[in-house]
């Protein structure tokens, strides 16, 4: 099985690259992350050791870039695109919302176009709780919450979705959209 992994030198995705790598043997995972400050090589280091150039190949590149996706995506004959590729970080997006509605809202419309095109047959698109606002001290999100994001952030986020949500719709595309809250662990950026 052949994945595409976008923003996997970030936390998650590269806690994701190393435990899929490690757990399927028949598994070749292609990782393309631009290398904003959230993402560091050096999160995988292991994994290049082991694994560069056999079931593992990096490309330093954008998913807003309109030439490099598509030529990726038919040049690889993908079973999955998983894209964990965001800008992440809710403070950074009050101070400056612009990257965050390139990369979070162009770049998962770009990479979901690209992938209707290769025909690839499932789309897997990493988003957050944060798309339904914000609990008081008691109370629970379900998937039937509305959507209420309060940052721009979480504004790019369910905008993003809203996109996955319409290639589900519109062109029949398997997509998946998965929404955890806060993630705690190895590699995340302080
Ligand atoms: N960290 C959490 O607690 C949390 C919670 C819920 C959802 N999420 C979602 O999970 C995903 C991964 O989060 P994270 O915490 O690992 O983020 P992160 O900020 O640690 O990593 C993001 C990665 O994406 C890459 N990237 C950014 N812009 C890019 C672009 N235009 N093209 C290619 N690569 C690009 C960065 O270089 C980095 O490697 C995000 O979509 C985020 O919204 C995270």
């Amino acid at each position: 099985m052949h994945l595409l992994v976008t923003g996997g030198c970030g936390f998650i995705g590269s806690n994701f690259i190393q435990h899929m790598l490690a757990a399927h043997d028949d598994l070749t995972i292609v990782n393309l992350d631009k290398l904003t400050y959230a993402g560091n090589r050096r999160n995988l280091a292991e994994v290049e050791e082991r694994h560069l150039g056999r079931r593992y190949h990096f490309v330093h590149g954008d998913i807003c870039d309109q030439e490099l996706v598509p030529d990726l995506l038919a040049r690889f004959p993908f079973d999955a695109v998983l894209n964990f590729a965001a800008e992440s970080h809710v403070d950074r997006s009050i101070s400056d919302p612009f990257p965050f509605i390139t990369t979070n809202v162009v770049g998962t419309q770009n990479l979901l176009e690209a992938a209707r095109r290769a025909g690839v047959p499932r789309f897997v698109h990493i988003s957050t709780d944060e798309v339904y606002g914000t609990l008081g001290p008691t109370g629970q999100f379900t998937e039937d919450t509305p959507l209420a994001p309060n940052s721009p952030y979480s504004a790019s986020k369910a905008s993003s979705d809203l996109l996955a949500r319409a290639y589900f719709h519109t062109y029949g595309m398997p997509v998946i959209v998965t929404r955890c809250s806060n993630n705690y662990g190895p590699v995340q950026f302080p």
